[in-house]
């Protein structure tokens, strides 16, 4: 079995995520080839911030380096499906962040190359590896919550509260035409697939923009930035600030969820709860080391991650013992580590355990419903391309 240390990999763009994606590869000991950036001149800037050794000049440049395996996509969303495809083409493994891509038939095609190609092929929905998150997935494939009936919940940050917040993702020729649910409520809605192991067939959406017009500073702003640029111009935003979205699943379950990117004090607080028949689950993003189990029959739990007391998932997950706390950055490491076992046999195993660019498909073509939900003001069905039958039929009126 080849090792981390023996793979070499490449990271496009080197912004907020890029860098988390760089420090969770050494960790794992993979070797760190080079990144690519914007422009030479910024990939050099921050390969000698970040003591990576080289810079590559273009993406033609990058695929030419023979020691790259595997391509890590860090870059804006418009670029995701443009260099994936470059990427598989020639042959190296992707991973690539979310969202996969622009439209639903951008992301159709990278499944397709995707498979063509052999070639590993993950999205990066790093929040299903918070080990706690893993220990869920399990918890309710065992039966152990009864049949999950209601998922609730919210992904809310407040980091483009003001007017004269600005970021990339505010243009959907960069960022995509849905913004607060492309970029956070896509991680939601992905976590709640997984854990309860049902698709989302309809939703009911409701989108809002309440800054209709921003600030855009004429230079260039870091993501999650705060500083307060002096010149800038006045730009219409038709994107939404704010999603409402009822659900129905694959089973009859019902849920609803609230995103927004102007809730004051909120940073990025992702919490769910799913209410099954037998019992519930809830866990915030913001305490990621606990999970409330709720019953009523019984006094309610609290559960401590510790790999002890968790299944294989939550174990492999976990690199630490309970009581030392882990985050969001290690939850790449273990996405990464699941990814790279299969980049070590040089192709995706037969049920990879991480999200691959079918998990990153699916997620946009919920995306669509809820677009043209939101367009039509009805409820609207996820439009897969093979129906689903529902598994608990007649569990939950409809
Ligand atoms: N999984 C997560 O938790 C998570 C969190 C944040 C962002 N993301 C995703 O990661 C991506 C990047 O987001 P970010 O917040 O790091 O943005 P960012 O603006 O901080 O970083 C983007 C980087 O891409 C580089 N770049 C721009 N054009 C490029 C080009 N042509 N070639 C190469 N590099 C180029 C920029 O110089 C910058 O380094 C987005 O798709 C976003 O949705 C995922």
């Amino acid at each position: 079995m080849r090792r981390p240390a023996d793979i070499g990999a490449a990271v496009i763009g080197s912004g907020f995520i890029g860098t988390v994606h760089i420090e969770a590869l050494r960790r794992m000991g993979v070797q760190v080839r080079g990144l690519l950036g914007s422009t030479p001149e910024r990939g050099a800037q921050s390969a000698e911030r970040l003591g990576v050794a080289h810079a590559y000049a273009s993406l033609d440049d990058l695929l030419a380096d023979d020691a790259v395996e595997v391509v890590h996509v860090t870059s804006p969303n418009h670029l995701h499906h443009p260099q994936v495809k470059a990427i598989l083409a020639a042959g190296r493994h992707v991973v690539c962040e979310k969202p996969l891509a622009m439209t639903s038939a951008e992301s159709a095609e990278l499944v397709d190359l995707a498979a063509g190609s052999g070639r590993v092929n993950a999205v990066n929905f790093n929040i299903r590896f918070y080990p706690l998150n893993q220990h869920v997935s399990e918890l309710v494939a065992s039966g152990a919550i009864g049949d999950v009936r209601l998922v609730s919940g919210h992904y809310f940050q407040d980091w483009l509260l003001l007017e004269t917040d600005w970021n990339w993702r505010l243009q959907p020729e960069l960022g995509g035409a849905l913004r607060a649910v492309g970029d956070i409520g896509s991680h939601w809605l992905d976590l709640m697939a997984f854990t309860t192991g049902l698709e989302v067939t309809e939703v009911m959406a409701d989108l809002t923009t309440f800054i209709p017009t921003r600030k855009q500073p004429t230079g260039p702003v870091e993501t999650f930035s705060t500083e307060r640029a002096s010149e800038t111009v006045a730009r219409p935003i038709g994107t939404e600030d704010t999603a409402t979205i009822l659900l129905r699943f694959s089973n009859g379950a019902r849920g609803t969820v609230a995103i927004s990117q102007l809730s004051p004090g909120r940073k990025n607080s992702l919490e769910y709860e799913i209410d099954g028949s037998a019992a519930a689950v809830s866990w915030d993003s913001e305490q990621p080391d606990q999970l409330w189990i709720g019953h009523r029959e019984a006094a309610n739990e609290i559960l401590i991650r510790n790999p002890a007391l968790m299944g294989d998932a939550g174990q492999a997950a976990a690199f630490l013992p309970g009581g030392h706390v882990e985050g969001f950055a290690d939850t790449f490491r273990a996405l990464f580590s699941a990814v790279y076992a299969d980049v070590a046999t040089g192709g995706p195993s037969a049920a990879p355990t991480y999200p691959t660019f079918a998990a990153g498909h699916d997620e946009m073509l919920v995306g669509d419903a809820v677009a043209d939900s939101a367009r039509s003001g009805r409820w609207t069905a996820v439009a897969r391309e093979t129906a689903i039958e529902p598994q608990l039929e007649g569990s939950v009126p409809s």
